[in-house]
């Protein structure tokens, strides 16, 4: 599959499930092959997604995980989350995604997303921390599926734009998810996004995108292939073996944001380091700038983008990353970033 072909349309049955919504329909046009900024807690914020656009124009964005309030029935979502609701930023689709437990809690919390703006909503089915904790929330949800049984055709009832899921493939099986397609199918869910590990493993090993490849064969739902896209040629690769209707992108972007364009044949697929260096000195500067908008203090600025060079797993820049992390104030940043360029 050539970059070209990631902006051209493609045949896709559309899915056989009663959708409760008849407005529901995907945040991508039909047959295209999005390519998505996945939702990351800490980094994903407001401020780097609206870099995102400016430089790469995601398909589609995600809200970083909103945590659903179980006990306060009034304010299931924080003050500020709600804040963080719009339909779109930039004209790009923006999920607003959910974390939480607890049917009454989900849907209510869910309603009020959508009262504040929200036209998309995604239940995380797939965070690995906090598993062990009795709420079961993001991946521990997977260790009572038969709970998922009721929560998923209620929260597809109460949202009226798109409802998608985004799961590993199982608590500790990464065959479970076969288990669950039929329920997502038959509630009308509109999409699934597929991080291919369990929820167990953690980021260990690598993403198993055999299990991919075999979800996509089994179900008529549009499934996005998520996890260990590192480079234009691994998209490429995933898309051609699985089939998924489209990809989604998450550290392997924060390392280098470019990686949306080298997918579409907009920026060169393999980079030289000079190329790459000018890139990431100019990314953090932008980056730096629009974090000293958004939040408070220097310390806050700094404690950001140092969360965004820790994602950053480049071994190429390991030496720069080191230094950059070492600094104490904005100014002595920028300075390290002078000595990159
Ligand atoms: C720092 C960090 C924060 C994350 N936060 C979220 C989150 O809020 N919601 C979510 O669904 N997944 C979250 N994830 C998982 C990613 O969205 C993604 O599924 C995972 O990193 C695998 O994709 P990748 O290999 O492209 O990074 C997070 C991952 C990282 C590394």
């Amino acid at each position: 599959m050539t970059g070209a072909d990631l902006s051209q349309h493609h045949e896709r049955r559309p899915p056989a499930a009663f959708h409760a919504s008849d407005s529901s329909t995907l945040p991508w046009q039909s047959g295209k092959t999005p390519l998505m900024l996945a939702p990351m807690q800490g980094l994903t914020n407001r401020a780097l997604r609206a870099l995102f656009i400016q430089r790469v124009r995601p398909d589609i964005l995600f809200t970083e995980f909103m945590r659903v309030n179980p006990v306060a029935a009034a304010r299931r979502l924080s003050a500020g989350d709600l804040r963080e609701i719009v339909p779109s930023e930039g004209g790009v689709p923006l999920v607003v995604q959910l974390i939480g437990h607890g049917l009454e809690a989900l849907v209510s919390a869910a309603l009020a997303a959508q009262d504040a703006g929200a036209a998309h909503v995604n239940l995380n089915l797939g965070c690995p921390y906090g598993r062990m904790t009795t709420g079961l929330t993001g991946g521990g949800m997977l260790r009572r599926p038969e709970l998922l049984k009721a929560i998923i055709p209620e929260l597809r009832r109460a949202i009226t734009g798109t409802f998608s899921v985004k799961l590993r493939s199982g608590y500790e099986d990464p065959g479970q998810i076969f288990s669950l397609l039929p329920l997502f199918e038959g509630a009308g869910v509109d999409f699934i996004v597929l991080h291919p590990r369990t929820v167990l493993q953690e980021y260990a090993g690598m993403a198993d995108h055999g299990v991919t490849a075999a979800v996509v064969r089994a179900t008529q739902l549009p499934v996005i292939a998520n996890g260990d896209i590192r480079t234009a040629a691994d998209g490429r690769r995933l898309l051609e073996d699985s089939g998924a209707a489209g990809l989604m992108l998450g550290r392997g972007a924060i390392a280098d944001p470019l990686l949306f364009q080298r997918l579409r044949g907009l920026a060169p697929e393999e980079p030289g380091r000079e190329e790459r260096r000018a890139e990431l000195r100019q990314y953090l500067y932008d980056l730096v700038e629009r974090y000293g908008k958004l939040f408070c203090g220097e310390n806050q600025v700094l404690g950001k983008v140092k969360g965004v060079l820790t994602t950053m797993d480049d071994p190429d820049f390991e030496k720069e990353r080191k230094r950059l992390k070492k600094a104490r104030t904005v100014g002595e940043f920028c300075a390290e970033l002078d000595r990159i360029g």
